[in-house]
This record gives structure tokens, sequence and C-alpha cells, in this order.
């Protein structure tokens, strides 16, 4: 039972009444307040953050739940959830710090998942998924991995850390599969989901083809999430050779490799022989009407409706990256629903815009002194904030044009010294291999120059708000 108590208190119910009333944890299961993963490892194993994803992700359904187990009322998490039916929570409605699951909360991504699918499923590739941090590739992914399922593949699941390598990887793969899956038997003692197909011993290339004849299913599909997390370049090696062999053989198990990169090749390294095998998607910029969409979305959830100009002001802060956008849209909310409001107003994009920019890293107050402080003959905050809004395509490169002396960067003219600075200071990428395009480098750094804009702004559109933005400082 000591999972079931931490699952209802971490949700937040009443512990005492848990105590008093001995639920026993087959009913919790029955009644979707706690699960069994696959492997059979019951829920108290979970990190806590897992399961205070797991309970947020089934709010609704454990209220219902637990009016049907006991006779407390679920507790009340804001006004507007408890108040109106079928309306979640802000929390639930932008989620900043969750990857998003299931295809009614994502916007955009039609084109990619398109696209993974045809490469899997009709060139019989393996697809390397990759972007700067937070465009959504795990939530891409996710919705994936449900496309894949509704198609009959089995999906197993991975996500690297710093200390990973061949061997951990595949073995996280296979631990990710249910144990029913394995047409061979005995387990080893210590074994978990289908490891058994594995051989104990250090992992080669070679034995991962053999892995399909010993499960039950025609076709799986390896979703390895952070992949550049892993440091040495011998797993690199070995998942290339994994992939070419299982390609050469037309062996029905498909890698899909998700990681940080500005580059494929700086995700899975050098090796041409496996070119033709893979398909590499860049994961692109949300587009304006998207980052729009999503707030309209969160708010519908959330039963609130975004003003033009709330969404306006999401847009120009968030610049494509949907991270920023739920950030925000969240801030906008809960400051709405404060109020108990059904519409945002301006005062709440204030109220949330200095919330963030009271939530500013100390690192990225210190990068901007710093920048904004040096002495390069040039006023750096009107070149941050110029830049800030700098053309950039859908991947979020900006070109570069050298003109006299001076650098211009996605239209805007910067001297070499602010430019060096720039560069020096890791505000900005190092020029690419050609020497044409740059990126932001250090988003947080771009995101505080445009709260900053979007403050300004609605100080002049507003001089009420004025007062108080003073006051939220001086709080
Ligand atoms: N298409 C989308 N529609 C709505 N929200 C999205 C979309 N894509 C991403 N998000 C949101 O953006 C944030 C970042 O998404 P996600 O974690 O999937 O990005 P990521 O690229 O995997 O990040 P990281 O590089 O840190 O692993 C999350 O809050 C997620 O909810
Ligand atoms: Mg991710």
């Amino acid at each position: 039972m000591a999972g079931s108590f931490q699952a209802l208190q971490v949700a937040g119910f009443c512990v005492k009444k848990s105590r008093r009333h001995t639920i026993p944890t087959a009913q919790l299961v029955k009644s979707g307040i706690i699960r069994f993963p696959r492997s059979g490892v019951p829920m108290r194993l979970y990190s806590h953050m897992n399961l205070l994803d797991f309970i947020l992700d089934r709010w609704e359904a454990i209220c219902r739940a637990w009016e049907r187990l006991g006779d407390l009322k679920p507790p009340k998490r804001g006004a507007s959830s408890a108040a109106r039916p079928g309306v979640v929570s802000a929390s639930d409605a932008f989620t900043p710090t969750r990857p998003r699951s299931g295809a009614r909360t994502l916007v955009g991504r039609e084109a990619e998942i398109a696209r993974i699918l045809e490469a899997i499923m009709d060139e019989n590739a393996h697809v390397v998924l990759y972007s700067e941090r937070g465009r959504g590739k795990t939530s891409l992914s996710n919705l994936v991995a449900d496309s894949f399922r509704k198609r009959g593949a089995i999906v197993a699941r991975h996500t690297c850390d710093a200390n990973s390598d061949f061997d951990s990887m595949m073995r996280g793969l296979m631990r990710n599969l249910a144990p029913s899956l394995l047409s061979i038997r005995p387990m080893e003692a210590g074994q978990e989901g289908c490891e058994a197909a594995l051989p104990t011993r250090h992992l080669r290339p070679a034995d991962i083809p053999l892995v399909i004849e010993r499960l039950t299913c025609p076709f799986v599909l390896f979703l390895v999430d952070e992949f550049d997390r892993i440091q040495d370049t011998e797993t690199r090696t070995k998942l290339a050779d994994t992939i070419k062999i299982l390609s050469d053989h037309a062996i029905r198990m498909h890698f899909m490799i998700v990681g940080v990169s500005a580059t494929l090749e700086q995700i899975i390294g050098q090796h041409p022989s496996i070119q033709r095998n893979i398909v590499a998607i860049h994961l692109p910029l949300l587009t304006d009407d998207e980052i729009a969409l999503m707030l309209e979305k969160g708010g519908r959830q959330a039963g609130l409706q975004f003003s033009e100009e709330a969404k306006e002001l999401v847009v120009f802060v968030a610049r494509g990256m949907p991270y920023m956008a739920q950030l925000l849209g969240l801030r906008v909310t809960q400051a709405a629903l404060r109020r108990a409001a059904t519409s945002v107003i301006r005062e709440d994009l204030v109220s949330a815009v200095n919330r963030l920019l009271d939530e500013a890293g100390s690192g990225v107050l210190m990068i901007y002194r710093a920048l904004t402080e040096s002495e390069v003959g040039e006023d750096m905050h009107a070149v941050l904030r110029r830049l800030a809004t700098a053309r950039q395509d859908e991947r979020g490169r900006m070109s570069i044009v050298k003109s006299g002396g001076d650098v211009v960067v996605g239209g805007i003219r910067l001297t070499q010294e602010a430019w060096s600075l720039l560069i020096a200071a890791g505000a900005l990428a190092p020029p690419d291999g050609d020497g044409t395009t740059t990126q932001i480098l250090d988003r947080p750094l771009f995101y505080h120059v445009q709260l900053l804009a979007a403050r300004e702004r609605l100080i002049e559109a507003s001089p009420r708000s004025a007062d108080t933005l003073v006051q939220t400082s001086i709080a």
C-alpha cells in the first residue's frame, strides 16, 4: 500500500482519510488511480516526478474514481475546473514542463508525422528527428508511437542519459516491452520485459537482428530519445552498424533516434554507410498561426478566451518556440483564472510578463547585463532588441552577409565588434560550415529581451498597466 498512499499524498488527497480507509491496491488499479507498468514493477518504484506526471495526466479520471471509491469529495484544483464540467486546470491546458501526448493536444506537425510514417512503413528506412531544445521532439514522438501502435506495431522507448552506451540503450529498449511478447522462456533472474531476447554478454550489433525471432510480433519500433546525451563515439558506431544490418536484411525493426542537435552529423556521427538508410527530419519552428492555435486550444480547455492582443503578445515572445508559448500561455491563464474570469484582459498579460521576468534565471540576467554593459561603441540593448526580431527561416536560421566592415544578420546590421561579442558570449551560434547562416544559441536570453520589449509595449498601450508593473517590481 505504500505506493497508493504516496500516490494519494502527491495528488493532494487527504492522507488521513486514506490511512483510515485501507483501499486495496487492486481496487486502486481497477479504478485507474494507480497502474502497474508492463514489466510488472508496481507503482511504488516510480520516481516522484513520474508519479506526479502520471497523476496530473489522469486528474479527471482520478477524481471520478475517487468519488466511486469513498465518501470524500475530490479536492478542488482551482475554481474553474471544479466549477465547470469538461474544463481543465491551467496546468493541464498548458504544459511547459511536460511533452504533450495525444493528437488533440498538439498543434501542427502533420507533415512531419506523415513523413516519418512514410519513411518507416513504405521506405523501410530509419528516422533521426533532431532540433534545438524544446521544439517538441518528444511530443511529436509520442504521437508517432501512438500512430504505430494503431497500425499494430510494437513500440519500445528508451531515454538516454550521459552514462548510456549501446548495451544500456538496447537493454533499456527491450525492458520496455511486455514480457508476454517473448517467444522464448525462461527469463534469467533480474531480467525485465523482453530483455531475455538479448544475450547476457556484452552486446554486439549482430545480436540485434536476432531479437525479432525471439519475439511474437512482426514489427518493432525502437524509439530512442535524448540520444545527444550519449557521450561515447563507440555507441554511435555500433548503432550505425546495427541500422546497416537491419536495412540490408530488410528486418522489420526500425529505429527512431531523437535528440538535440543542429545537424544530422552532430547527432549520429559521420557514418556514410547508413546515409541511404536514414531519413533525417529537422523539426521546424511552429508558425505564428500554429502558436495562436495552441493558445486557442489551451484556452478552450481551461474555459478561457484569449483576446487577439493576448495571442499577438505570445506569438511575439515565443517566435515559433512551443515551449515558450506554453509557458506564457500558462502564466496568462493563471492570471485570468485568479480573477475567476473567462476571458483574458491586458492586466493578465502584464501580470504574466512580469512574473516571467521575475522568474528569469541568474544566468540570463548575468549575460544580459554583461552584454548590455559592454563597451563596444554600440547600444547593445538596441542590438539585442533588433536581433530578437531578426528574420529567421523555419529552422530558426538567420542569414549572414558581410557588408563593408559590418555583418548583416537576418537583415540586422551589426558592427564586427558587436557580432564577435555575441558569438563569444554564446548568444549566437558561430557561423555554420559555409559561413552563410547563424542561429540563436541562448534562447532564454532572447526570451528575456522579448519579454522586456513586450512589457514596454503593454505600458505604452495602457498607462494604467504601468502602475501594476511598478507595484509588481517593487513587491
Ligand atoms: N506541436 C505542439 N503543440 C503544442 N505544444 C507543443 C507542441 N510541441 C511541443 N509542445 C510543448 O512544448 C514544450 C516542449 O516540448 P517537448 O518536450 O516535446 O520538446 P523537446 O524538443 O522534446 O524538448 P527537449 O529538447 O528539451 O527534449 C512542452 O511544453 C510541450 O507541451
Ligand atoms: Mg524531449
